[in-house]
Parts: structure tokens; C-alpha cells; sequence
């Protein structure tokens, strides 16, 4: 039997995420699986550990990466620090601020949901005015909405929620590794990531950590923590001390992957890999305009990594994705929710935010332009 792996086509992944894997991630993949609890292994959980805290720029002594996707991340964070009755504000500018409140709301939180028009930001006053007028036990809010390519003030909210006392949950799924992300400096008590958006991993490891305050509270909960998977009380005995037990068996190749691809943006410079996604977004909203098209953010709100470009009046989004898709093996995505149709959302994510791969795509969108009208 052959298998089907072999016609697999080589894409250039523009979308929302994943985005293009480093060839060393690959080749870290493949690797030999050592045990889940063998020395050698334990030595790569430690190293990664430090590597995340250099990331997420935090002292966090909890800072490791939760086995599933971003969602995983997001739950991790919610079911550990969320009990029946807590006071919840989520500020809503997409889908993943949308995510958040169902989350909480399941675990029987009262959820307060502030929205805010899609594609426009959370605004410090409307935050404000909010937190003056009832108490809070957490607030949670999406740094990058990859549903739109709004970025929001995340320093800017974390100085007013840090003197009322409440936790701040911050999801950075595609912020992280991008644009800055501050976790001690901006008052963040517990924050996840995904490793398929600016990490340039494939999909499956939910970088994740928790301030002092986050491990009080879950210290101090009333109830155990509704999820056996996820609790992280449990998942601690596995990642952290001199002496590992098991708790699940950890995606080994996975964790690999994750280290190879720390190791990639950690040795180019922070900084550096910011200004590399600034930079080629620029480049790319200049080629974007000189087609005659319009960015659908206003530039003050743009994330780099994720552009959402308006589709054309009368232009077949969905067959100008399809040309890209099959005839230059570029993959880009549609808009979601209430911007299906109405916007295409172009990643310059990683090792994807990268010249040849800005000027492969306009000339490509060019002329599947052409070709779908
Ligand atoms: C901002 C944001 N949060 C959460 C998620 C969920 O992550 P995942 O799809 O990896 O579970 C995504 C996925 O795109 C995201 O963009």
C-alpha cells in the first residue's frame, strides 16, 4: 500500500496559521523519541522552559507549554483560575474575544462581554469606564484578534487592571514571537500561545504562564479544578522539581519541534524577528494598495502578522483563494464570522514574513485577480 503522504504539495501557508515550518523544525521532528521521563528528555523540557519565560519576557517560574493547540491554551487558563460565580469581564473585538467568554461562561462564571465594532480595537476609556462601575475577579482580552488583524492595547488595559485586583488572562496565539509581548511589564497573570502562528512550529503545543497571583488563586480554590487534563496542579509534578512523575505522555517530537523553533527566533533577536514582521508587512500593504486594493484596518490597529485585506466589490473571494490554492500553491484565508466574504486574511507569520514570500504573493494575487474576473 502506498501512501498518500507522497502527494502532499509543497504550500506557502498565508493564511490565519499554520504558517511555514523552519526546515530545522522539520529536521528536529525527526528526531529519535526518547521517554517521557528519561534524563536527556527532562534536559529539553528545562531548556524550553527557560526559552518560553525568555519569550513571554517573564520570571514566571510556571511557564511551559500545555499539550494541545491554542484552544488547550485558552481553557488551561480559564478552568485553573475561573470558579462557579466569578466575576468575569471579557472585551470582545472577534471571534478568539467571542471563544474566551463561552469558555468562561461554561464554567459557570458570570461573564461580563464588552464588544467592540469588528476590526476596530478595545479602547483604554471603554475598559475604564467598565472597571469603575463593578468589581472584577479577572479580565481577559485577545492581544492580536487573528479574526480581524486588530491588535489590541494590552500594556494599556493591564495598568488599569493590575490596582483593582482582578487576574488579567491574555491570549497572545499570534502575537507571540511577532510583536512584542511583555508579560511581567504589562501585569499579565496568565497568557497562552499556539506554536503554528509566529512560532513557525506545526499546530499542537500551547505555550502558556502563570504570574505568582494566578498560582494563589489556584491554590486557594475552593473546588479542585473541573478538568483532570488540564489542572494544572497536577501537570506541575510532570514539568517541574528534582523529582518527574508522569502525568500524560508528553508529544516528545512535538516538544522537539517547539525547542528547535525557540532556538531559531531566541538566536535571531527578538527584536530583530518584531521588526522583520514589520517590516515585510510594510512592503506588503505597499503592494497591497499599488493593486488598487484596501486594507480593511485602520494602520494604526494593523497587526503585521495577520493583514485582512477588503475583497473588491463583485470579486469571487472565494475563487481568487481557490487560483492561489491550486495554480501558485499559496494558501490564504477568508474572513470569519461576520467578515466571511468580505475580507481575505493574508499571514506574514514566522519564517512565512519573509521578502520573496510578500513579492510571491502579489505577483500571484495579481494575476489570480485577473484570472477570476
Ligand atoms: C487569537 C487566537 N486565539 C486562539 C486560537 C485557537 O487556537 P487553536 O486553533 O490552535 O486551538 C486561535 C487560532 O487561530 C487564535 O488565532
Amino acid at each position: 500500500m502506498t501512501s498518500t503522504l507522497l502527494d502532499i504539495d509543497e504550500v506557502l501557508l498565508m493564511g490565519p496559521g499554520p504558517s511555514a515550518i523552519y526546515p530545522s523544525v522539520y529536521e528536529a521532528l525527526a528526531a529519535p523519541t526518547l521517554g517521557h521521563l528519561d534524563a536527556q528528555f527532562i534536559g529539553i523540557m528545562d531548556a524550553i522552559k527557560g526559552q518560553l519565560r525568555d519569550l513571554f519576557r517573564t520570571k514566571n517560574m510556571l511557564t511551559l507549554p500545555m499539550s494541545g493547540t491554542g484552544s488547550a491554551g485558552m481553557e488551561t487558563c480559564f478552568v485553573n483560575l475561573v470558579e462557579q460565580g466569578d466575576r468575569v469581564l471579557v472585551l470582545i473585538n472577534g471571534v478568539f474575544g467571542k471563544r474566551m467568554a463561552d469558555v468562561a461562561q461554561r464554567l459557570g462564571a458570570a461573564v461580563t462581554a464588552v464588544e467592540f465594532e469588528w476590526g476596530t480595537e478595545v479602547t483604554v476609556d471603554r475598559v475604564k469606564e467598565e472597571l469603575a462601575k463593578a468589581p472584577y475577579d479577572i479580565v481577559a482580552v485577545v492581544h492580536a484578534e487573528t479574526s480581524t488583524g486588530v491588535i489590541n492595547p494590552v500594556a494599556e488595559i493591564g495598568k488599569l487592571v493590575k490596582p483593582m485586583g482582578a487576574l488579567y488572562i491574555v491570549d497572545t496565539v499570534t502575537s507571540l514571537g511577532g510583536i512584542e509581548v511583555s508579560v511581567d511589564d504589562w501585569g499579565i497573570d496568565a497568557v497562552y500561545s499556539g506554536t503554528q502562528k509566529c512560532l513557525s512550529c506545526p499546530p499542537g503545543l500551547s505555550p502558556a504562564s502563570f504570574s505568582d497571583r494566578a498560582l494563589e488563586k489556584i491554590r486557594g480554590r475552593s473546588k479542585t479544578v473541573p478538568n483532570w487534563y488540564l489542572d494544572l496542579s497536577l501537570i506541575s509534578s510532570y514539568w517541574d522539581g528534582a523529582k518527574r512523575s508522569y502525568h500524560h505522555t508528553a508529544p516528545i517530537n512535538m516538544l522537539y519541534a517547539l525547542h528547535q523553533s525557540l532556538t531559531e527566533i531566541l538566536s535571531e533577536g527578538l527584536e530583530n524577528a518584531w521588526a522583520r514582521h514589520r517590516t515585510n508587512h510594510e512592503a506588503l500593504v505597499a503592494g497591497i494598495e499599488k493593486l488598487g486594493l484596501a486594507m480593511f484596518v485602520s494602520p494604526h490597529a494593523r497587526l503585521p502578522m495577520l493583514n485582512a485585506v477588503a475583497v473588491p466589490d463583485g470579486v469571487d473571494e472565494a475563487r481568487v483563494r481557490s487560483i492561489l490554492r491550486n495554480e501558485h500553491k499559496i494558501e490564504i484565508g477568508a474572513g470569519l464570522g461576520s467578515l466571511a466574504g468580505k475580507i481575505w486574511r493574508v499571514g506574514l507569520m514566522g519564517y512565512t514574513a519573509r521578502p520573496e514570500n510578500v513579492q510571491r504573493f502579489l505577483s500571484a494575487l495579481e494575476s489570480s485577480l485577473r484570472a477570476a474576473a
